[in-house]
Parts: C-alpha cells; sequence; structure tokens
C-alpha cells in the first residue's frame, strides 16, 4: 500500500474528472488537501461548480474547492460542451451544491501550500489546461523544486491531438501554460492519449460499475455513459477513452502503467501544430529529459481499482 501521499487535484469537470475525483477521495492512500478549478471543458463558473457537487457526491463537503483562472494565459478561451454537455456534468442530474467555495483565489492556495507543507509532500494532479499550475510557477518560482511530482493528463505523442490533428485538449486550450510547467523542473508524469485511449470504457466496465447499485455507482455509470457517445461516435469503438482517473490510478498502483523518461516541449508558434506535445522518445536530441511519458495501461487492472474503490463510497 503506498504511503499517504498529500494531493492537490486542479480540474476542469468534465465527466471524467468527476471519475478522478471520486476516485481519489474513496483512496485513503491520498489526502486531497484542496480541489483548484480551472476554465477548460466548460467555464470556470461551471466547473468550480461540478467539483463541489462531486465533493457532494462523494459524502465529502469538508474538502476545499478553489477557483481558479478562468481563461488561458494568452489565447481566447476553447470550451468543450460538444463533449460534455452544456453543464460539463450531462448524464445524472446532481442536486445544485450547498458546500462553500473557498475565498481564496486557486493559484493563491496552490502557491500557500507548496510553500508551507515541508519541501516533497505535496503532489499536483493537473487535469485540464495548465492554467492555475503556470501562473502559480510564474508568480511564486520558488515552489518547483518543492513540488514532489506534477502528474498530469495531457498531450498525444503517438496518437496525435484530439482537438487538432497535432494537440490534446488540455494542452491545446493553454500551450504557453504547458509550455511553463514542462520548463518548471518539477518532476513530471504525462498521462497522454498515448495511454487513455487504451482505457475505454466499454459496455461490460459500465455495468460492472453500475452493478455496485449505489448512488455513487449510478452516478458514475451515467456520467461514463453519457461522456463516451462522442467518443465512440468519433473512434467507432466499444466505449470511450477513460481520460483523468488515470492520473489518479497512476498514484495507487504505478505499475498499470509503463512509459519512458523523455524530453517533452510544446509548440507555442505554430497555428497549424500550436499545442503539441513533441516528445523525443527516442533520444534523438541532447534535450533534457523532462517527463516520465507514459504509453501503456493494463486496462483491466485500472477498472477494476476503480470500481473496486467506488464501491467504498
Ligand atoms: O483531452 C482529454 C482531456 O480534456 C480530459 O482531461 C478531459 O476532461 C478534457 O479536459
Ligand atoms: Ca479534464
Amino acid at each position: 500500500m503506498p504511503t499517504n501521499r498529500k494531493i492537490i487535484i486542479d480540474t476542469d469537470p468534465g465527466q471524467d474528472d468527476a471519475i478522478a475525483i471520486l476516485l481519489a477521495l474513496a483512496s485513503p492512500e491520498l489526502e486531497v488537501v484542496g480541489i483548484t478549478a480551472v476554465a477548460g471543458n466548460v467555464p470556470l463558473r461551471l466547473t468550480e461548480k461540478n467539483a463541489r457537487k462531486i465533493c457532494e457526491l462523494a459524502g465529502r463537503p469538508d474538502v476545499r474547492v478553489f477557483a481558479g483562472a478562468e481563461r488561458p494565459l494568452l489565447r481566447r478561451s476553447v470550451t468543450a460542451e460538444h463533449v460534455h454537455g452544456k453543464t460539463g456534468l450531462d448524464g445524472p442530474v446532481l442536486p445544485e451544491p450547498t458546500m462553500p467555495l473557498q475565498e481564496q483565489h486557486a493559484v493563491d492556495f496552490i502557491i500557500e501550500t507548496l510553500m508551507k507543507e515541508e519541501s516533497g509532500t505535496i503532489t499536483l494532479c493537473p487535469l485540464g489546461p495548465l492554467t492555475n499550475i503556470a501562473l502559480a510557477l510564474i508568480r511564486e518560482p520558488r515552489i518547483a523544486p518543492r513540488i514532489k511530482e506534477i502528474v498530469l493528463m495531457g498531450g498525444g505523442f503517438f496518437e496525435g491531438g484530439n482537438m487538432t490533428p497535432a494537440a490534446e485538449f488540455n494542452i491545446y486550450v493553454d500551450p504557453h501554460a504547458a509550455d511553463v510547467v514542462f520548463r518548471s523542473g518539477a518532476p513530471i508524469v504525462v498521462m497522454p492519449l498515448d495511454v487513455t485511449h487504451k482505457a475505454l470504457t466499454t459496455a461490460a466496465r459500465i455495468e460492472a460499475i453500475r452493478s455496485l447499485g449505489t448512488r455513487v455507482g449510478d452516478a458514475a455509470a451515467a456520467l461514463l455513459e453519457f461522456f463516451e457517445r462522442f467518443d465512440e461516435e468519433k473512434y467507432g469503438t466499444d466505449g470511450g477513452p477513460l481520460h483523468d482517473p488515470c492520473v489518479i490510478a497512476y498514484l495507487l498502483r504505478p505499475e498499470l502503467f509503463t512509459g519512458r523518461h523523455c524530453n517533452v516541449e510544446v509548440e507555442i508558434s505554430s497555428e497549424l501544430t500550436m499545442g503539441m506535445t513533441v516528445v523525443d522518445w527516442w533520444g534523438v536530441t541532447d534535450r533534457p529529459k523532462n517527463a516520465m511519458v507514459m504509453r501503456d495501461i493494463d486496462a483491466d487492472g485500472f477498472f477494476t481499482l476503480l470500481t473496486d474503490r467506488l464501491a467504498r463510497l
């Protein structure tokens, strides 16, 4: 059993973000010291509300939720209602949250936590555009060496992109923020489309979650059934890729994943390839190896872990 790990989840819920948050809150190995919302799948006013809805679904109104950046560093906002629905959490009907949104700005919370907690004890888990993380690094560069790990969902290497032929959504929305993060020097683990496209929400896997027969199981199944429809149509697969929970699963069972330590750089100049994560998988340059890039997953093991943990809520 991994030791207790303190994490900050930075997120743009989003059905897959919601499942990731549920997995984290169901896992005693993890202490969620805060959830910071960012604009992404839907605008910030919805992502922060959705984060609170999910905390309450998990029976955890004690978790502190903070609102962060409502737009990318430089580029215009891009959202994904076509995938996530107009609320960002279409699928189940979840009650309006009653737990409070914290007054403090998410970026200030991230900085304060990293400066206050013992160095090397806080893991950042970005599940959306990296705007909040980049703003924290720009505002207080001293946090970079204090971060234990940044384990993020983003990028697409051999799998290409899902927003353009070259770029994955989280990186595409704020490529400049991603560039700041990948150059920060903090230890980074990347869960790209190459991994998440192997974690498909097949009918059998959703049925296993629904058969839990719990409020959380029913809501999770409804979230996944709504979420997968767009990608099933696009890729012609049984189920859609379950992106963000791969980040949390890595913290719980890293052996489910395999990858390679590589250099990753982000395209911020060309409109054709804006937001592309360029990985030196074969080590053909002498650019610094700044990220552990995951490429494979034990998908059955991942869904068994997810289903077992959801059963606890
Ligand atoms: O490209 C997939 C990523 O974009 C996921 O994090 C999804 O929630 C969206 O944010
Ligand atoms: Ca997300």
